[in-house]
């Protein structure tokens, strides 16, 4: 589709914001034909819950593999141990598209992020024996406390091998995303509350960007591979910018991966406001749904 022609769509000018959990008939009827309610119900209560089977174990372990060579071939010379991480995984291999396109991740950023959410980042982590844990927080960490009403970001740590607290799983605390703050030091020294999540592989752990977590160090052999996957608000900016892919990159991928990437609302542009028309008032519009 042609940005002229996605520009010239017709909207309604939206007056009323909705508020966190109240979703609209469509959204809901998707929530509930991608199997998600459970996941949604449990984000809302304790800040945290999990996107069981997101898809089949042979995707989960084409990932794996996947995440395991662009890692290894992004490692620098020496440092090619199988421990470490990349970032920027968009346009490596074709099948980060398809995860963050994944309708059931999709369906619950839109829930967490309004209407024209944004990627913020694709990152793979492998965590061999013996890694160490990253430190309790908040993800929204560059939101200033008091954390409004609206969750501002949400990631999902897609876990490609068993998830417990001996293999190194997040942990999380349940219900501190209601304290809408970052922990304090002390908090984040005793970790009041804390819990491992568990899951199989090919499930994600997902959770709002104002819950607090970290990890456990991982104590058994082998390695934990993890793509963490996180959405924002389209007011935010990401953490990643895809501004270089350009439009051949974009010939025939969906319509909502030109969203994920900012293509179809009015915001960091080269040409300013005035240059897209209607795009505006869908930006104003998408920000309250
Ligand atoms: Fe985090």
């Amino acid at each position: 589709m042609s940005e002229a022609a996605t520009a010239a769509r017709p909207t309604k000018r939206i007056f009323e914001t909705r508020q966190p959990f109240d979703l609209s008939d469509e959204l809901r009827d998707r929530v509930h034909a991608n199997d998600v309610a459970d996941t949604v119900a449990q984000l809302e209560e304790d800040g945290y819950g999990y996107v069981r089977n997101a898809s089949t174990p042979e995707f989960n372990a084409r990932l794996r593999e996947t995440i395991l060579r662009v890692c290894f071939e992004n490692a620098p010379d020496g440092k090619r141990d199988g421990a470490g991480g990349a970032t920027m995984l968009l346009h490596k291999d074709p099948i980060f598209a398809e995860v963050i396109l994944n309708p059931k991740l999709m369906t619950v950023a839109e829930v967490m992020c309004g209407k024209g959410a944004m990627i913020s980042q694709i990152a793979a982590s492998v965590r061999p024996k013996g890694s160490p844990a990253i430190g309790l927080h908040a993800d929204q960490n560059w939101t200033p406390a008091p954390f409004p009403v609206h969750n501002q970001l949400v990631t999902f740590c897609w876990a490609c091998d068993p998830f417990d607290e001996a293999n190194g799983a997040t942990k999380v605390v349940p219900k501190s995303h209601l304290k809408r703050r970052h922990p304090t030091e002390q908090e984040t020294r005793e970790e009041p509350g804390a819990v491992a999540t568990e899951t199989a592989p090919g499930s994600c752990v997902v959770w709002d960007g104002a819950t607090w977590h970290s990890n456990y160090p991982r104590t058994t052999e082998g390695q934990r591979v993890v793509l963490h996957v996180t959405y924002s608000r389209l007011a935010l900016r990401p953490v990643e910018c895809y501004d270089f892919l350009d439009d051949e990159w974009l010939q025939g991928k969906p319509f909502e991966l030109r969203v994920l990437l900012g293509r179809e609302d009015f915001l960091n542009t080269r040409e300013g406001a005035f240059y897209h028309g209607a795009k505006i008032q869908k930006t104003m519009d998408w920000a309250k749904c």
